[in-house]
């Protein structure tokens, strides 16, 4: 996630923006910018790349003065480059911006600007804020930037700095974290914690629709309509490292607590407002091309693998089309059937850099048939060389267990296969209004699974001593069954497996003998009687039974049959995997951290399998 640092006292800025910065480096980004008030011009400086090669661009050109701000982008609209880079401006050069978010409505802003003459150079969201404080501005810029962001919809955390008023910052959020650090005749803006740190422990966390302007010897918070609102000081207690982790322990857990706004924010402007539409403007694939698709093929590796075998219920059922699942190290050498007239292949890979997901992706390539991907990464290969790319907008995932970037995955292919099936006619008005209506309900209902935390934590403690685990599920409850035993297996090393509900009796029931764990999803509420059957038969055998199953019926029904149960928010059966999976990622973690495993970090494995 992009990162932001401000500063105004009586210090140089530079350096205070540049340590700011690398207070944030670990976060993940692509191109770092600051931007400095001069003698009464704003000097920006931006650069694709590290931290480091800002800074050599700097060497002996460096801006002084003592108001600045500064950035670190993971790019979301626009490729990584220096134009893309933050700080962006107006027309004028008097306003420079630094933002985190996502602007939701930027195209018919940047339009009406155009319209009113504004001149851009970026492909970005972000640059419409900078004109709209140019055309609002008319002698205050806390007026000027309250007008602008009433405008905008979508997520954002801003930072603004004018050569108009130099000794002034205005920073103001929604759905975007950021905070103000309190000095000693000085004050800092930042994204997170760790770039204040050195400087003080005292901050104002902004809330939702709050503003502050910042000077060095005051801090003032308002509301968006210019309300004094009273702040309590942050009294901030964590050390550097768990700074970096937002106070999590680890990044995992804190992974897996972003789920809710990965969620919206990956669902930003492409569900209509109406809900009863996909918007994917990034798309290129034409409905009629859609609508003469025979085949579908999806492939990936590991959990992004896992998301692609959800891909495939949902692919078959709203849209009717055949797909094929491969495992990209196996589909590079298979010689699938690939006919380039109705033949679409789906490439999934969270780092976009996967060497065999690489490779199946430019075969399919070399054989005419179109590339789709979903990455979560801007610019990555798979990005750059893909026919069409929609990228999740999960934010850097830094622990090695994927768990943002794969239910971001699912939302994804879940908006595909809804849009497939409307241009091909093969769904419904209202089915499609349904699904569309619970995945814009989803990041609440993730939030309120959240909550529940401890009690799933309470049972994992419990689960640290097991050795063998099984993991059943029918349908889609079967592709997120697959995904729960990975990350189980991959950060707490304990043994365990999934498998086909109704396959457990083609052999697997022999190893289900008295106290071995089994994990049941069933969600689906239209397999729920076979699921249970299935639950009756490792129960037989003693098992020790752990349900997940949506709240209300499902739950009641589920409840008499396993010995424990945990209740996830109801929801439309399509959508459920994106919620049945957050206990499976819980238990993982919960379980690794009880057998004292390096959690971020698990043995043999890196983020990005970038060999074969
Ligand atoms: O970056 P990708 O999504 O292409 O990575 C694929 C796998 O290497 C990755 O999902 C791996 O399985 C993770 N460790 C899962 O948590």
């Amino acid at each position: 996630m992009c990162g932001i640092v401000g500063y105004v006292g009586p210090k140089q800025a530079l350096p205070v923006l540049i340590n700011g910065l690398k207070r944030l480096e670990y976060r993940g980004y692509d191109s770092a910018g600051v931007a400095v008030l001069t003698d009464h011009h704003v000097e920006v400086r931006k650069s694709v790349g590290r931290l480091s090669v800002l800074e050599g661009r700097l060497e002996g050109d460096a801006p002084k003065g003592h108001t600045g701000i500064g950035h670190t982008r993971w790019a979301t609209h626009g490729r990584p480059s220096d134009v893309n880079a933050h700080p962006h401006g107006d027309c004028s050069g008097r306003f420079v911006v630094v933002h985190n978010g996502i602007i939701e409505n930027f195209r018919g802003l940047k339009e009406w600007l155009v319209s009113e003459g504004h001149i851009f150079k970026s492909e970005t969201d972000t640059e419409v804020v900078p004109h709209l404080i140019e055309h609002y501005y008319s002698g205050d810029l806390a007026d000027a930037v309250r007008e602008a962001a009433s405008r905008l919809r979508g997520s954002f955390a801003l930072a603004v700095a004018s050569s108009e008023e130099p000794d002034r910052l205005i920073a103001v959020r929604r759905d975007s974290p950021l905070i103000v650090g309190l000095g000693e005749g000085e004050q800092f803006i930042a994204s997170d914690v760790p770039a204040i740190l050195e400087h003080t422990r005292r901050a104002y966390i902004l809330e939702d629709g709050e503003m502050a302007d910042v000077t060095a010897e005051s801090v003032e918070v308002t509301d968006l309509k210019g309300e004094a609102k009273k702040k309590k000081p942050f009294i901030v207690k964590w050390d550097p490292v768990q700074a970096e982790r937002g106070g999590y322990p680890h990044f995992m857990l804190k992974e897996i607590h972003e789920q809710p706004k990965a969620f919206r924010d990956t669902l930003t402007g492409r569900v209509a407002t109406n809900r009863k539409s996909v918007k994917l403007d990034e798309l290129t694939l034409t409905p009629e091309k859609i609508k003469g698709l025979r085949k579908v093929f999806i492939t990936a590796a590991g959990t992004a693998y896992h998301a692609g075998l959800v891909g495939k219920y949902l692919f078959e059922r709203l849209a009717r089309l055949p797909v094929e699942v491969d495992l990209a190290s196996e589909y590079r050498y298979r010689d699938p059937i690939l006919n380039p007239d109705d033949t679409l292949v789906i490439v999934v890979s969270q780092s976009g850099e996967t060497a065999d997901t690489l490779a199946a992706m430019r075969e399919s390539q070399a054989r005419g048939v179109h590339a789709l991907a979903i990455t979560n990464v801007v610019g990555s290969s798979v990005a750059r060389e893909a026919d069409d790319v929609i990228h999740t907008w999960a934010g850097p995932e830094i622990a090695v267990a994927s768990t943002k970037a794969y239910t971001t995955q699912i939302l994804l292919l879940t908006l595909l296969a809804v849009h497939f099936g409307q241009v091909r006619g093969t769904l419904d008005e209202a089915r499609a209004e349904k699904v569309l209506k619970e995945l814009v309900e989803l990041p609440q209902k993730a939030r309120d699974l959240l909550s529940k935390e401890e009690a799933i934590a309470d049972f994992a403690r419990r689960c640290a001593a097991w050795k063998d685990v099984f993991f059943i599920g029918r349908g889609l409850d079967y592709a997120v069954s697959l995904e729960g035993q990975l990350k189980l297996k991959e950060i707490s090393y304990i043994h365990a497996e999934a498998y086909a509900a109704g396959e457990l009796k083609h052999g697997t029931l022999a190893l289900v003998v008295e106290g071995v764990p089994v994990i049941a999803l069933s969600t689906q509420n239209d397999l729920r009687e076979k699921m249970i059957s299935n639950i009756r038969e490792v129960k037989a055998r003693d098992a020790f039974v752990l349900g997940i199953a949506p709240e209300g019926s499902g739950a009641e029904e589920m409840r008499h049959h396993c010995d424990q149960l945990i209740a996830i928010p109801e929801t439309d059966g399509l959508v459920a995997p994106a919620l049945a999976v957050i206990p499976l990622q819980l238990l993982a973690y919960h379980a690794a951290v009880a057998r004292g495993c390096d959690v971020d970090k698990p043995r043999n494995l890196a983020k990005s399998v970038t060999v074969e």
